[in-house]
């Protein structure tokens, strides 16, 4: 098989193995995908104050995400135009009015362009100087911003960012319409996983309803009869415990979930737990959402049927209760994910406090739900590693997707449609 031969890689209804474990198939991937496309960085409000910064990488490029003074957000290479030290070595914090190179110390404007050589007598006479480009860091060739969620782009040569996020752009419109003044706020606390296994098993799993009812079994059998048994005891259990039962639902209700499957390998696993409690927190947060929008936006807003909405090769986002992970693939064999979530500006703090429940209980390391998961993707590379078979099955529902303008469906909500769709779109940029 060579492994360079895409096409004969992905077929319709199944991949070849190799796409999971081959070092020159992912090193093709960071090229051809994460290095030529919009890649989210983070939300502006990791970067609130001139000089603000926060690490990220993009594809296999150190990046600098950083506050300028005049209030936009750049995104940089971290690397000294001189002998190429990365600026900044800490994960985020504030570097001042410039940054300042810990080797020689020539130093850089917000924007990337060069303040100061220090020494400069030395450099006259040689191409090394201060008007030459290559005295500045160099910048991202696209740098935009959807809802105060910040994307970059190494390559000029992509479509608007809306146009990129296409449908998936109800992610963050969801996240953000759920907040009486429009916008998010990031917490500054991000849980970071490192999976031992490809990117892929998460993207696919995220969309995957016919896991969670085996996989989550213990963790949702045991949720539900703690629930059960306290609405019998109390008449009521707390939200969380429904967060955790829901997983060990029945096959027949994952189909009745649907998932939408869009260009460029984005997708919704539409809403399946029902989140519209009439608790008096709840009244008290959806009447400051009809003053804000009246009735009928609010209840537009609050009954979108959306549980993730995937931004691929990379987010996973859950906008109602504003959860989001992004993937930084490390190797073949190894993710990093960071889990993220957020605070609905103006929303009251027994709102947030569901989120945060969401974030520790679902979304966490330390969580079972998420330990289930890894557990089944670190096995499966190991299985994809061996000699005991070749090719990756998707054939669920093969045969039986339908096409709803460039949407993508199945009659089932357990269909493998979903990996159908995303190996459709990795074939695109990989051979593009
Ligand atoms: S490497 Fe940065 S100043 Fe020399
Ligand atoms: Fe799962």
């Amino acid at each position: 098989m060579d492994v360079m031969n895409f096409q004969a890689l992905v077929e319709p209804d199944r991949v070849h193995k190799t796409v999971y474990t081959d070092q020159a198939i992912f090193d093709a991937e960071m090229e051809k995908i994460w290095e030529r496309t919009w890649v989210y960085c983070g939300h502006e409000s990791q970067v609130k104050a001139p000089g603000d910064y926060h690490a990220v990488t993009i594809g296999r490029q150190p990046m600098v995400m950083v506050r300028q003074a005049g209030g936009s957000v750049q995104v940089l290479y971290n690397r000294c135009p001189h002998r190429g030290v990365q600026l900044v070595g800490n994960q985020c914090g504030n570097t001042g009015s410039s940054f300042v190179c810990s080797y020689h110390a020539w130093s850089f404007w917000l924007d990337g362009s060069v303040r100061a050589i220090p020494l400069a007598k030395g450099y006259e006479g040689t191409r090394m100087t201060r008007d030459n480009p290559d005295c500045s860091m160099k910048r991202a060739a696209r740098v935009d911003s959807y809802r105060g969620f910040v994307f970059a782009s190494l390559h000029a040569d992509v479509p608007p960012l809306a146009e990129f996020l296409g449908e998936a752009r109800i992610a963050f419109d969801d996240m953000c319409d759920r907040s009486p003044v429009g916008e998010v706020e990031v917490v500054p606390i991000c849980h970071r996983v490192i999976q031992h296994s490809n990117w892929k098993f998460f993207m696919e799993n995220q969309l995957d309803a016919l896991h969670p009812s085996v996989t989550h079994q213990s963790t949702g059998i045991s949720a539900g009869r703690v629930e059960k048994r306290l609405k019998a005891e109390q008449g009521s259990a707390p939200l969380y415990y429904h967060y955790l039962s829901t997983f060990a639902s029945s096959f027949e209700q994952w189909d009745n979930v649907q998932t939408l499957n869009f260009p460029r390998g984005h997708g919704i696993l539409k809403a399946y737990m029902g989140l519209r409690p009439q608790d008096p927190d709840t009244k008290a947060y959806e009447a400051l959402l009809v003053q804000a929008y009246g009735v009928e936006k609010t209840e537009e807003f609050l009954s979108r049927s959306i549980h993730h909405v995937l931004v691929y090769p990379y987010l996973s986002v859950q906008s109602p209760l504003q959860q989001l992970r992004c993937l930084r693939p490390m190797g073949p064999d190894k993710t990093l994910s960071e889990i993220w979530h957020f605070r609905l500006k103006g929303a009251p703090e027994a709102i947030y406090r569901r989120s945060l429940w969401y974030y520790n209980l679902v979304n966490s390391p330390a969580t079972m739900i998420n330990a289930d998961d890894l557990e089944n993707w670190t096995k499966g590379q190991w299985g994809l590693q061996s000699k005991g078979g070749d090719w990756v099955s998707f054939h669920r529902d093969y045969g039986r997707d339908t096409q709803d303008g460039s949407t993508l469906q199945s009659t089932r909500g357990t269909s493998e449609v979903v990996m159908r769709n995303q190996f459709q779109a990795w074939l695109q940029y990989m051979q593009a």
